[in-house]
């Protein structure tokens, strides 16, 4: 995804979230249940106050592969949950394309609020900073440890950067296999707004081929073994 200007309008200055980030939010009982209720009221960092409802992943509680986005877009943040929006619609496609059963997946964002600035009467879906994506992380790990997938996929940098590091980069790294100690199978590709932003209808569709094909390594995963 394409690097953005530094943003820094008045929703994104300090001392609107709790120094502690979604952690202070955490419930003790291990459950998905419990943590969807508790991440209903977080106020881990200022992007709660302009979002309709918090939006939590969703799936089976004993799904094997986990899809992780960037945040909630408009439609999401509208109907309260994760992908149902364009992106989402084009990530089903891209699924069934590849003969992954939705059924076996559960879809979740890195971050679980909206964050969005007015652009006439739209609401544009802004990037999250760092310090949110820090902030609401441990949802994003309470989820991975209840799930406990046997495959993850990052969609963009912002969810490869928030499993594996700022310096992560799904250019270089997509389509392949990573370590990691988050599940036996990890890997990234890109995310389905990138194809979405993409004008000319052959690259496009190549784009969408190239994006079924990396999805395609979840079925490999499925029936492979881990890698040491
Ligand atoms: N994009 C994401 O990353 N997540 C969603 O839920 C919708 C669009
Ligand atoms: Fe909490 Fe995450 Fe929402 Fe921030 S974006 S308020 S950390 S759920």
């Amino acid at each position: 995804m394409k690097k953005g200007p530094v943003d820094r309008d008045a929703s994104d200055e300090g001392g609107e979230g709790s120094p502690h980030g979604a952690a202070d939010f955490l419930p003790t009982s291990p459950s998905l249940r419990a943590a969807r209720a508790a991440a209903a009221d977080c106020r881990g960092c200022g992007l709660y106050r302009r979002a309709t409802q918090t939006v939590f992943g969703e799936g089976a509680d004993d799904a094997e592969v986990m899809v992780v986005g960037e945040t909630p877009g408009d439609r999401e943040d509208v109907v309260g949950r994760p992908f149902v929006g364009p992106a989402g619609q084009l990530l089903d496609r891209a699924l069934a394309a590849a003969a992954i059963d939705r059924k076996v997946v559960y879809v979740t964002n890195v971050v679980k609020h909206f964050k969005w600035e007015p652009r006439g009467k739209r609401r544009l879906h802004k990037r999250p900073m760092p310090r949110e994506i820090g902030a609401c992380l441990p949802w994003l790990h309470r989820e991975i440890e209840l799930v406990r997938p046997k495959v993850i996929v990052c969609l963009g940098a912002t969810a490869g950067q928030a499993l594996f590091g700022s310096t992560f980069s799904v250019t270089r790294e997509r389509g392949r296999l990573l370590s990691s100690r988050f599940a036996p199978f990890v890997f990234a590709t890109l995310h389905p707004s990138a194809l979405l932003r993409i004008r000319e209808s052959d690259a496009r569709r190549t784009a969408f081929e190239r994006f079924v094909e990396d999805l395609g390594l979840v079925r490999t995963a499925l029936h492979g073994q881990p890698s040491p």
